[in-house]
This record gives structure tokens, C-alpha cells and sequence, in this order.
């Protein structure tokens, strides 16, 4: 069998990254993990995130993996340089959309969503001052999102109540542009838009990762054929009923889920 590609996330966020890697490129078999025994990563440690991606990242280059896709914001902050270092096959990370927020922004002001984690990397700093000098970012830490998406709830009223009060003062000071730095954040997409009044842009960064993926694999030569049929498995740290439920909520499909070994 051609070699699939690894998929990772803390969670079920990172479903929204394979999906868009399915749709770019579907004759690629593609193995995702979902670590959401451990998720939220956002509050953890660094050394707790470093430690998780590295025993996730090993287990899909274990399966074969021909490259392995970051689909958590939170864990290519803290260790995708580890990743690359410890791994022998292309690691394809993910960065808010920061980049074209810039320039779209028509007051000058963008808002970037993410977990706390992220919000205090230097990595999202950089990307900020490299790429944003220009404009004013404001820089909002969600905590308690990614446990309703794990959930599968995308718009209850409490989950709505959270999500005002995150966005409501970077809307009183301008923003018209929202990244979302989390990837559990897209499946929250329709939800912001509403609380905004659809007075904003949301932008969220799958289909550039899903580029990326493809010219690696181009480059490298490790295309699948067109003839195959791509193949997703999926693996989680959780095992239960209502994740799995959840899980398939995300997909829309039903999925075979199957549990990640333990060492
Ligand atoms: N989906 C992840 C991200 O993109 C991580 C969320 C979390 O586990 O806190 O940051």
C-alpha cells in the first residue's frame, strides 16, 4: 500500500486541516490522530506538549507515515522544532493567517484567537512582527472553546455567552478581521459570524497547509497515484461513546475508530 500521511491534533480540532487535506488531495491515504485523552494542549506545559507531539509524531512514522501534517497550532508552537529534529520525514506545520489578514483589514486592526499557549509563544510573536508591523493585532486567549468543540457543540447558549465576551471588545476597538489561531476554531465559524453581525472577515489557514502538503509531496516525488482512492483512518487517546459520536459530528461521515496504543 502507498504510504499515508499523518494528520495530528490535540484533538478533534484538527479534523478541520484534513479535511481540506482530503478534498486538495484525495487520492492520499491519510492517518489522523485525535490526542484528546490529553486535549486541551493550549494550558498545558511546553514540555507537556513537546512530549505528546513527539509520542504521537513517532507513532505515524511508525505506521509508515511519508510526512506528518502539525494540525494544532498549540503544538507547532512549542514543537515542531523538536519534530524536525527528531523525525526523518517532512514535518508541515501550521501559522495563523495573520498574513492575509494584513491584507484584507480595512481599519487597520485584525484580531487573532487562540489558545493561551499560543498566545504567549514567540512564535506567534515573530509572526506578528515579521508580518503585521503595519497594522494593530490584538491578540485574544479563548480558553474553554476547544472542550465545547470537543464536545461537538458549536453554538449552545453558554458556549455563545463565552464567545461574546471574547470577541465583543476586539469589535468596540475595530477589528474586522478574525484568524483563527486554533483549529478547533473553524467549526465555530458560522457562530462567530452571527455575533458579529457578519461585520467580519474569518480567516483560518487549512487550505494553505493543505498546499503546503501537496508541493512537498511533489517535491519529494512521494505524490499517491491518481488511480488510488484515498483511505482516512482514524486513531484517538479517548475512548468513549460521545467522543466518537463527536468525532464522526466533525467528519460527517462514520468513521472506524481505532484506540492509540499506549507505550
Ligand atoms: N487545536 C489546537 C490548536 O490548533 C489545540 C487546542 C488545544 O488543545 O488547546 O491550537
Amino acid at each position: 500500500m502507498h504510504r499515508p500521511v499523518g494528520v495530528f491534533d490535540s484533538g478533534l480540532g484538527g479534523i478541520s486541516v484534513l479535511r481540506e487535506i482530503h478534498r486538495l488531495l484525495p487520492h492520499e491515504h491519510l492517518s489522523y490522530v485525535a490526542d484528546s485523552a490529553y486535549a486541551p494542549y493550549g494550558d498545558k506545559s511546553s514540555e507537556f506538549i513537546q512530549e505528546r507531539s513527539l509520542a504521537v509524531s513517532r507513532f505515524l512514522q511508525a505506521q509508515g507515515a511519508k510526512a506528518i501534517v502539525v494540525a494544532c497550532n498549540t503544538a507547532t508552537a512549542h514543537a515542531v522544532e523538536l519534530l524536525r529534529a527528531e523525525l526523518s520525514i517532512p514535518i508541515v506545520a501550521i501559522e495563523p493567517a495573520v498574513k492575509p489578514a494584513v491584507r484584507l483589514t480595512k481599519t487597520g486592526v485584525i484580531a487573532v484567537l487562540a489558545t493561551q499557549r499560543t498566545t504567549q509563544s514567540l512564535r506567534l510573536k515573530r509572526l506578528i512582527e515579521t508580518h503585521a508591523a503595519q497594522v494593530q493585532v490584538l491578540v485574544q486567549a479563548c480558553p474553554g472553546l476547544v472542550e465545547y468543540v470537543e464536545q461537538g457543540d458549536f453554538g449552545s447558549a453558554a458556549l455563545r455567552a463565552l464567545l461574546q465576551g471574547y470577541i465583543q471588545p476586539l469589535l468596540v476597538q475595530g477589528a474586522d478581521i478574525l484568524v483563527l489561531g486554533c483549529t478547533h476554531y473553524p467549526f465555530l465559524t458560522q457562530t462567530l459570524l452571527e455575533l458579529s453581525e457578519h461585520r467580519v472577515h474569518v480567516l483560518e489557514p487549512s487550505n494553505a497547509v493543505a498546499q503546503q502538503l501537496q508541493r512537498i509531496l511533489q517535491q519529494n516525488q512521494q505524490a499517491a497515484p491518481s488511480s488510488q482512492s484515498g483511505q482516512v483512518q482514524f486513531y484517538s487517546s479517548k475512548r468513549s461513546q460521545q467522543h466518537h459520536l463527536s468525532m464522526e459530528l466533525l467528519w460527517q461521515q462514520p468513521i472506524a475508530l481505532k484506540p492509540l496504543p499506549t507505550p
